[in-house]
């Protein structure tokens, strides 16, 4: 019986959060990705319903043998595709395309020979530096890109709408999160896009100033608006949404934004950063401010670490989320709160002395 769910890049952040909501429904989900899924829970190793194969979305059948190919299409009843190489090391989209476009193709493939609904996983960047309001019908406005890993998801996700013009296409959907922040992160979760990034930053600056015995460390300014905001989500609201919306057949062919109704202004992110850390640690400051009074050596230490991350700290751009409205609802994922984000931001805390402590 044709019952799976298929999960490309399972062993990720979103894909994590959208494997634990499919098995705590009973569902059997067979994991494609170079390593296995650690589930939390008392044997995060395995599950009974989980199924991990090793798999590179680079490569044709994504690399598996045509065996098992052909059994996992035999019993895949939808195919949700995440696997994405997500670093901004790179400038221009070349290094990402063999997982970023050949990828997507490679998962479109998978899914017609499954006879399986795909769900791809894009970006809500695919916006690039477009300030203005971007829509769910809007792709190609003629954006620039803060760097390859942007473009080269505006690239997989435009050869999908060529797809979806074909008449002999499996249903597409397409996905657009904001940015996906882990409501229970561990201290790992400091190396990935995101506020737990500069809190690690901050922290180990912290702790140096510490262990060198200064513990008045002044606050520390990072470059950014604070009118400005970001799209912050957390990322068992975007699981509920997906799960929500691969569940409704008129999601095919549609693109979803996967934002909350209302940005995270900077001001609240700054707010809840230093609620976490107890006491003021660090403020946005605008250009003006950093001309007259250039960084200290700790701010500067700061913005290398944080560089590829800088160009996120003023944004005007606006999502709009009319489809994800009318076919998931109003309260589907609502915007994060100061209180659960100071949370979330405290237990990144708490992991992290956790895993420093003899
Ligand atoms: N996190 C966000 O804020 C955010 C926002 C918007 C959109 N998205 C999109 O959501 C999706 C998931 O993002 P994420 O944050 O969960 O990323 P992530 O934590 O970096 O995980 C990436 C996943 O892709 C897999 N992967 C990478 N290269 C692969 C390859 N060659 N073959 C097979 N699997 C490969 C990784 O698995 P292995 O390393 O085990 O192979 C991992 O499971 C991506 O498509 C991303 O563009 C994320």
């Amino acid at each position: 019986m044709k019952e799976h769910i298929v999960i490309t890049g399972a062993s990720g952040l979103v894909g994590r959060a959208l494997l634990s909501k499919y098995l705590a429904q009973g569902c059997p989900v067979i994991a494609l990705c170079r390593k296995p899924p650690i589930l939390t829970g008392p044997d995060p190793a395995s599950h009974p319903l989980l199924f991990w194969h090793w798999a590179d979305v680079s490569l044709p059948r994504l690399g598996l043998d045509p065996v098992t190919y052909a059994e996992i299409c035999a019993k895949t009843q939808l195919v949700f595709h995440l696997a994405a190489r997500t670093d901004f090391k790179d400038a221009t989209a070349a290094s990402y395309l063999p997982v970023n476009l050949a990828g997507v193709e490679h998962a479109l493939a998978l899914a017609q020979e499954a006879k399986a609904p795909l769900h791809h996983v894009s970006t809500a960047f695919v916006c690039g530096d477009w300030s203005n309001e971007f829509r769910e019908i809007d792709l190609d406005l003629g954006q620039h890109f803060r760097n390859g890993y942007e473009e080269s998801k505006f690239l997989g996700e435009s050869f999908l709408h060529g797809a979806m013009a074909a008449p002999s296409s499996v249903p597409i959907t397409i996905h657009r999160p904001g940015i996906v922040v882990e409501r229970n992160p561990s201290a790992g979760s400091g190396k990935t896009f995101g506020p737990f990034l500069f809190l690690d930053a901050v922290a180990r600056l912290r702790d140096s100033a510490e262990a060198k015995g200064n513990t008045t460390l002044p606050v520390l300014r990072v470059q950014g608006n604070r009118q400005a905001h970001l799209p912050l989500i957390f990322d068992d609201a975007v699981a509920d949404a997906l799960v929500r919306l691969a569940a409704q057949p008129e999601s095919g062919g549609q693109v979803f934004q996967l934002v909350a109704p209302q940005p995270v202004s900077n001001e609240l992110l700054e707010d809840a950063f230093n609620e976490a850390f107890g006491q003021p640690a660090a403020r946005f400051a605008g250009d003006e401010e950093f001309s007259h009074q250039p960084a200290n050596p700790l701010e500067a230490l700061l913005a290398r670490k944080t560089t590829p991350y800088a160009a996120y700290l003023d944004l005007s751009v606006r999502f709009t989320r009319r489809n994800l409205n009318s076919l998931a609802g109003a309260k589907m994922l609502p915007t994060p709160t100061r209180a659960e984000l100071t949370r979330a931001f405290q237990a990144f805390l708490a992991a992290r002395s956790q895993r420093k402590a003899p």
